[in-house]
């Protein structure tokens, strides 16, 4: 815990310097921006909102649509993070995705870093779905329980990316570790510049165990909630931005963003002990021959 607020420590210092500040929070670094500064609605501009101060996003999804933003930019490594609060109550069949993706569409040769919350009956827990594709192929699914209810308040939801390895973390808890080997492979999106996105729709074909349970549309609207995005990344820009991996000016480059902290592995561990439903590199049945970024270890 110790180092990890250090690290927050030593961003928010740099932050506060590069902006001038001399007295204020970390929360207050943040972009606090408008919406449009950043973001633009990808469907269904009637089913977004926001607070009075422009600060908390509201995506609903009725019987008719969902709705989804994505950033103007496209990024490429960094640190990407959101709080989100989800739909409460019976929210069965509702998927809320928050994701980062090199398309804007689902096109054949996309990468793409998926977190997906699936709501459940009321009382009755959500499950956190994340996968990764590589150019176009996913099949890469862990689903863990939350150590709190996602519902009742707003969560930090980050992404960690470089080219050794990619960390989902809920409340900078890593749940879910993705190591590259370092080589030309097929499994670790390092390439395609991304967007971040996020969205809400109706899955109940396929989200509430295999579509067992249907959406209550007597309930909707259902909306799921957003503030304080945060990225602290390589923005970029065509042909090549100046903050490639390569020069590693940037924290989330350097060696020690390469592996997980002593103090991370140690969260990291009560996680897999603890709240792993699903791995794709446990499932023999899927997979009699395990996918080749399986053998990776997580503790290196
Ligand atoms: C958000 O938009 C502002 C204004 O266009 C821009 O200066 C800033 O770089 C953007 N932030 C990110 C994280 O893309
Ligand atoms: C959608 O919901 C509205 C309001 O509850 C209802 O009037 C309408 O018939 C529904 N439409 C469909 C296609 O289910
Ligand atoms: C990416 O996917 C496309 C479409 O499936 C395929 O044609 C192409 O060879 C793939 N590229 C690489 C580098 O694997
Ligand atoms: C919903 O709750 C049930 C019962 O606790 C659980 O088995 C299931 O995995 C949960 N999630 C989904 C998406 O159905
Ligand atoms: C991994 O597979 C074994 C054998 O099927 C099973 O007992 C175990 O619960 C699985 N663990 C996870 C995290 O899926």
């Amino acid at each position: 815990m110790d180092t990890r607020l250090n690290v927050i420590l030593v961003i928010a210092t740099t932050l506060l310097v590069l902006a001038g500040c001399s007295f204020q929070s970390y929360e207050a670094a943040e972009s606090k921006g408008s919406f449009d500064d950043n973001f633009s609605i990808m469907w269904s501009q009637d089913h977004f909102t926001t607070s009075k101060d422009g600060q908390i996003w509201y995506l609903s999804l009725d019987n008719d649509t969902g709705c989804g933003f994505q950033t103007k930019q496209r990024y490429r490594f960094g640190w990407f993070s959101m709080k989100l609060k989800l739909v409460g109550g019976d929210s069965a069949g509702v998927v809320t995705a928050y994701y980062m993706c090199s398309e804007n569409g689902a096109g054949p040769e996309r990468d793409e870093l998926d977190f997906e919350f699936l709501g459940n009956r009321t009382g009755e827990p959500y499950l956190i779905q994340t996968n990764i594709y590589k150019n176009g192929t996913g099949n890469r699914e862990m689903r863990h329980q939350l150590w709190f209810d996602p519902t009742q308040d707003y969560h930090t939801y980050s992404i960690l990316w470089n080219t050794h390895q990619i960390v989902f973390f809920v409340d900078r808890v890593p749940i879910r570790v993705f190591k590259n080997n370092g080589k030309a492979n097929k499994f670790f999106p390092n390439e395609k510049p991304m967007y971040l996105f996020s969205s809400i729709w109706n899955a109940d074909e396929w989200a509430t165990r295999g579509g067992l349970e249907k959406t209550n549309w007597k309930l909707s609207p259902f909306v799921s909630s957003y503030k304080d995005f945060s990225v602290d990344a390589c923005q970029w820009k065509d042909p090549y931005p100046d903050c490639v991996s390569t020069t590693t000016n940037n924290w989330w480059d350097q060696y020690s963003a390469w592996h997980l902290s002593a103090d991370q592995k140690n969260d990291y561990a009560w996680v897999q002990r603890n709240l792993v439903i699903y791995d794709y590199c446990n499932d023999s049945q899927r997979f009699p021959t395990l996918p080749e970024e399986c053998s990776l270890s997580p503790w290196d």
